[in-house]
């Protein structure tokens, strides 16, 4: 979960610099659906929790493809969606 923070940090700062390549790749790797990922939201029982994950890293990979494009705004709306799901995951679940 850290490293969620810092992937959305590092992404931001690399927008900041126009590395726009890299940003996509940290979106891919730390935020995406690599098969990593995969596993260990399923592990977890709560069906809900499973699929926010999914549609979670789902927006991972699309906030990379829009960074691929260096299209600013396309890559903010898309980083927005993603931050949505770290939000909404939160608010509805809880240790
Ligand atoms: C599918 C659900 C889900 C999503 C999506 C999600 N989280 Fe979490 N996160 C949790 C749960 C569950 C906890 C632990 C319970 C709690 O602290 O309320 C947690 C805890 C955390 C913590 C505290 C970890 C610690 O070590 O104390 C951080 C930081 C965090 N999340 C960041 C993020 C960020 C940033 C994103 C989005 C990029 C994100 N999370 C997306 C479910 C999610």
């Amino acid at each position: 979960m850290r490293e969620h923070v810092e992937a959305i940090k590092s992404i931001v700062g690399l927008m900041a610099e126009k590395k726009f390549e890299d940003a996509s790749k940290v979106a891919h790797a730390k935020l995406g659906l690599i098969p990593d990922m995969q596993f260990m939201c399923n592990m977890f029982e709560n069906e809900n929790f499973r699929k926010l994950g999914f549609a979670f890293h789902r927006s991972g990979d699309d906030l990379g493809d829009a960074l691929k494009t260096k299209d600013v705004n396309a890559s903010l709306r898309a980083l927005n969606k993603t931050m949505e799901y770290c939000v909404t995951c939160h608010a509805s679940f809880r240790q």
